[in-house]
């Protein structure tokens, strides 16, 4: 994880599916009178399209270059949570643009742990139309591929397994106010 931080405008959330950005971001935001913002939301708004149309119609490449632009557009917040799409970290010069902007936390929970949140839920065109050995061996290869990353662009990492959400966004909060200092 890096030691790099200082005064950022934004909070953002980085994770895999299932690691609860959204709950996490919109309880900060809440609480601080912050803006809520989630990149896969900005997608939606641009494209006039739903994620899962996106990867059906134009494949997860597409996607990809959505989420790149989404990055930049959000880069114009300031005072705001932003939650962000589980892949946004595959690209390098995503997390160049969102480090810049904000103090950037890692939600962390276990492959088991995501799967038993994500095994009924088939929003997710990465899992989508997989029986349940394939969703859980899914997840696990791309949690081992993506949290080396996750730690590597994080100023902050908090497991959102066992704590209440209040005090998981307390938490991070804090770690943000101290980080401003
Ligand atoms: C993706 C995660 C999704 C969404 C898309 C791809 C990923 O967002 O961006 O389905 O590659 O992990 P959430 O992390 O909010 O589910």
């Amino acid at each position: 994880m890096s030691n790099e931080s200082h005064k950022k405008p934004n909070i953002v959330l980085v994770g895999m599916m299932g690691s609860g950005k959204t709950s996490v971001g919109t309880a900060i935001s809440s609480k601080h009178g912050m803006i809520f913002v989630d990149t896969d939301t900005v997608i939606e708004e641009r494209s006039g399209m739903l994620i899962s149309h996106i990867f059906e119609l134009h494949g997860e490449a597409y996607f990809r270059e959505l989420e790149a632009q989404a990055a930049k557009v959000v880069a114009g917040c300031k005072n705001a949570v932003i939650a962000t799409g589980g892949g946004i970290i595959l690209n390098a010069e995503n997390m160049a643009i969102l480090r810049k902007i904000g103090f950037v936390v890692y939600l962390q929970l276990e492959p088991l742990q995501l799967y038993n949140r994500l095994k009924t839920d088939n929003s997710r065109p990465l899992l989508a139309n997989l029986d349940d050995s394939d969703k859980c061996e899914t997840i696990q290869q791309i949690f081992e591929h993506r949290a080396p990353l996750y730690e590597k662009y994080s100023d902050f990492a908090i497991n959102n397994s066992v704590i209440p959400i209040s005090t998981v966004a307390r938490m991070i909060f804090d770690e943000y106010e101290n980080s401003n200092n």
